[in-house]
């Protein structure tokens, strides 16, 4: 099982968008798909609720990180997907002793036979659950938006992740920074693309995604982007926004 991180320590950058688009990918191409959230519940929200009458003690995220997780099982929310929804008890791990990330690990390491993929969502401030999470991981990529406060903060997540391969997991690999919510209508945000793309190399995909109001709308809807396309922009988003995850994807496979 690759676990895999988007993380910015930027909020509304795109980190939910994108990690629910590359779990829907990888469960369309026959993954087995866990995916976890340590945010505060967009991305459970995404997801349809249990039923009324199911009494099942799901598996919650607080318990990956205080040992109480044995016996208990995420939930299936889709073909090929399975959840470990966010629960108010997640706020209290920021507050744990430092040792709580590497709580992380082991505890998913359970489930290493079960699926092919598990993707993390993060919150946007560097605290204990987003340091777990790079701590668990063996990649993580990184949505951006063009805009002089999120490049400011670029080189702070650079450096939080080499700090996090520094100190607790060597393996950890940076898959690159995926531009999002690019304006289409702005000369200066699609300049911007090139020379950013020269500065970062590798360290930034080649692909990126335009801001539409679509893709909100399909989330609002429960359905990925390119899921019962409505309108020609549409259909161009959902073809981009595949395009971004496969990319992505490729690389979390490559190793
Ligand atoms: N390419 C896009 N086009 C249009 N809307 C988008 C796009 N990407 C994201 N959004 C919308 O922007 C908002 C912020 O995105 P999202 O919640 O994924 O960001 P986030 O980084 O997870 O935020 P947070 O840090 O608060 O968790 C959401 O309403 C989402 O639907
Ligand atoms: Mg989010």
């Amino acid at each position: 099982m690759k676990i895999t991180t988007v993380a910015n320590q930027k909020g509304g950058v795109g980190k939910t968008t994108l990690e629910i688009h590359l779990a829907a990918c990888a469960a369309e191409d026959g993954k087995r798909v866990l995916v976890v959230d340590l945010d505060e519940g967009d991305l459970s929200q995404f997801f349809p609720p249990a039923e009324d009458d199911d009494e099942t003690p799901y598996l919650m995220s607080s318990q990956l990180f205080n040992g109480e997780h044995e016996g208990r099982q995420p939930r299936q929310v889709g073909p090929n997907t399975w959840l470990i929804e966010a629960d108010v008890a997640l706020l209290d791990v920021d507050d744990m002793d430092l040792d709580v990330i590497h709580a992380l690990r082991p505890a998913l390491g359970r489930f290493a036979n079960d699926f092919d993929l598990c993707m993390i969502d993060t919150p946007p401030n560097l605290q204990r659950r987003m340091v777990a999470a790079l701590t668990a991981s063996h990649a993580v990529v990184a949505p951006f938006n063009i805009s002089a406060f999120t490049l400011a903060r670029l080189p702070k997540l650079m450096n939080t992740i080499e700090t996090v391969q520094d100190k607790y997991n060597p393996g950890l690999r940076f898959l690159g920074y995926l531009p999002n919510l690019v304006n289409s209508r702005s000369p200066e945000e699609i300049d911007a693309l090139p020379s950013l793309r020269e500065s970062y190399g590798d360290a930034m995909f080649a692909e990126q995604i335009i801001y539409r109001p679509c893709i909100n709308k399909s989330l609002a809807a429960g359905n990925p982007v390119w899921w019962k396309a409505r309108s020609g922009s549409q259909r161009e988003a959902g073809k981009e926004m595949k395009r971004a995850c496969k990319a992505v994807l490729a690389k979390v496979w490559a190793e």
